[in-house]
């Protein structure tokens, strides 16, 4: 009997384990990978976007994933959208962008400096749609 509350613990214990949850980068290629995350937190590096940041790869995903939530039709600060590629460029707004990144943005608590490194270098590269 002893045995069996033993294996029935065992199981519940290594059940729990297994389903925790944990957030952090679950892309393998990418450089701030972290084996123990079970979620993706939307905040992979890969190394090309630490030297020649693309759009699509680099900067999109980083922007959908922590502010499109907010910054789209309908979201807390859907008068400022950042949905595309156009919007993001508009000439005063991407000065707002790398400012509020550094300072205020997302709201909850700034993205890694990592993170922030890849937009301001796609930036200084001029910003390609690529
Ligand atoms: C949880 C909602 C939320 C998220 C996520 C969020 N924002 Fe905002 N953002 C707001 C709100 C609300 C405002 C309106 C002004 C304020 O409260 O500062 C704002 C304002 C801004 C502004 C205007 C200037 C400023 O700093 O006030 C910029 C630029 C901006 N956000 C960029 C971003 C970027 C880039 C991200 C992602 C890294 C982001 N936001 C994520 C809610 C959000």
């Amino acid at each position: 009997m002893l045995r069996f509350i033993f294996l029935v613990l065992l199981f519940i214990f290594s059940s729990c384990s297994y389903n925790e949850l944990i957030t952090g980068c679950t892309n393998p290629t990418a450089s701030n990978y972290d084996q123990n995350a079970t979620i993706d937190n939307g905040l992979c590096v890969l190394d090309i976007c630490l030297s020649e940041p693309t759009f699509l790869e680099c900067v999109k995903p980083i922007i959908d994933n922590n502010c499109v939530s907010c910054h789209s039709y309908g979201g807390d600060a859907g008068d400022i959208l950042l949905t595309d590629y156009n919007l993001i460029i508009e000439a005063d707004n991407m000065y707002d962008i790398i400012n509020s990144i550094n300072n205020t943005m997302p709201k909850g608590g700034l993205m890694p400096q990592k993170n922030i490194n890849v937009i301001e270098k796609w930036f200084e590269n001029g910003a390609p749609n690529n």
